[in-house]
């Protein structure tokens, strides 16, 4: 392949310069897990002050706060009472609630007039992720949704291969990934506060690596299946995890979307196989393979392959990773930051709910189909 074709891949550097002029001031909402990585990077950003958080769990925040040596933060019992308070002293707040309470936290939010990052996936239901959208654009606020992979270099590739047009017309996705075993624990695996499993947890990462690359087409029939044979298994989980366990650890899908485009889907938490498979985005002209990936972590597993035909004969051509590629934590920074970087400009959602609202759609798609074991029409709501 020549250089031309090459370097039209390479990614460019980024050089980030933060105007400290004016001064962000957020707050927290839900001082959990995930909280962690959302106050390590507000902690390096000399343009944020982090004024307001809130726990359902008595001390938690406190304890949270204290941790991170962070002084000076008022907290509150709940989102409803700390928007009520501090929602004008606010420019944002990230939402890092577990699933089950993200629809209620980011609609109080934006109807207090306040810009949003919420944690991934968007929500549980699709009515879930029509009411967030119907209330992102009465309100007129920011919304982002929180997928840092696409701040990967490797995953901005993918869609800078489909986007050069190497691979023709795209007709054929297989995707999605998991582990062998990797059950989570805690708020993850009830309906009452994480409300999906493996499904929303990692399988929207691998639904938005493939649709983010080809544009996010219009999802329109799904027949889905979800199983929870592992994490129900005393066996395979820890026995009084998998007593409680009644989420999905397993979930498959045949998918079509607009454009005649074909979506084959899998991801678990834990099966007796390695891989379901790697990545693999056919078009007309060429073929990409992307190594069965942690897309969840933003990586993808080994160098892609790039298939063409060149001059009559069959060639494979290799895609180095980029050669730095960030942690988890400089992921996070960047998603942070891309937001943070709207609000002060007045700029676009870096992970609108126009797009997430198709990755929404085709979860809760599969997961109704699983339960009337037929295809079915997937519903995009009229925002
Ligand atoms: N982007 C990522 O890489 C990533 C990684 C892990 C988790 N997540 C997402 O982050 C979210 C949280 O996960 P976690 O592991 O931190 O969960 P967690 O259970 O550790 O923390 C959630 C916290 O939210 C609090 N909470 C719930 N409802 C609340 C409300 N109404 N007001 C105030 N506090 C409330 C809970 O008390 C809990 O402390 C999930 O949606 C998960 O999918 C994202």
């Amino acid at each position: 392949m020549s250089d031309t074709v090459l370097n039209q891949f390479t990614p460019p550097t980024e050089e980030e310069a933060i105007d400290t002029s004016r001064k962000l001031k957020v707050g927290i909402i839900g001082t959990g897990w995930i909280a962690e990585s959302h106050i390590e990077s507000y902690k390096q950003m000399p343009d944020v002050e982090i004024v307001a958080a809130a726990d359902l769990i008595p001390g938690k925040a406190e304890k949270f706060f204290k941790r991170y040596g962070v002084e000076g933060v008022r907290l509150y019992p709940d989102h409803k009472s700390m928007l009520d308070a501090e929602a004008e002293n606010l420019d944002a707040v990230s939402i890092c609630t577990y699933n089950a309470t993200h629809a209620e936290c980011t609609i109080y939010a934006l109807q207090k007039g306040v810009n949003v990052l919420l944690e991934k996936p968007m929500c549980v239901t699709i009515e879930e992720a029509e009411a967030i959208c119907k209330a992102e654009k009465e309100s007129g606020k920011l919304l982002s949704i929180g997928f840092q992979p696409r701040m990967d270099d490797n995953m901005k590739m993918i869609k800078k291969i489909v986007e050069s047009g190497e691979l023709g017309k795209i007709y054929y996705i297989q995707t999605g990934g998991g582990r062998r075993r990797g059950i989570p624990n805690s708020t993850f695996i009830e309906k009452k506060t994480a409300g999906i499993g493996a499904l929303g947890d990692i399988g929207c990462y691998s639904l938005d690596m493939v649709l983010n690359a080809i544009g996010y087409p219009k999802p329109l029939t799904v027949t889905g299946y979800t199983s929870n044979f592992l994490g129900t298994n005393p066996l395979y989980n820890n026995p009084a995890d998998a007593a409680r366990f009644n989420v999905d650890d397993f979930a498959a899908a045949f998918i079509r979307l607009e454009g005649d485009i074909i979506l084959d889907f899998r991801i678990a938490w834990a099966m007796h196989v390695d891989t379901p498979g790697d990545t693999i985005i056919m078009g007309t002209k060429g073929a990409l393979r992307i190594p069965s990936t942690e897309c969840w972590n933003g990586t993808v597993g080994g160098p892609m392959t790039l298939y063409r035909d060149v001059a009559g004969e069959q060639t494979e051509t290799t895609i180095p990773l980029c050669p730095e590629g960030d942690s988890f934590g400089g992921l996070f920074y960047k998603k942070i930051r891309s937001f943070l970087d709207a609000v002060k400009n007045g700029g676009e959602a870096p992970v609108p709910t126009s797009q997430i609202l198709y990755n929404q759609a085709i979860i809760s798609g599969i997961q109704k189909s699983a339960e009337l074991g037929r295809e079915i029409e997937i519903e995009i709501p009229e925002i």
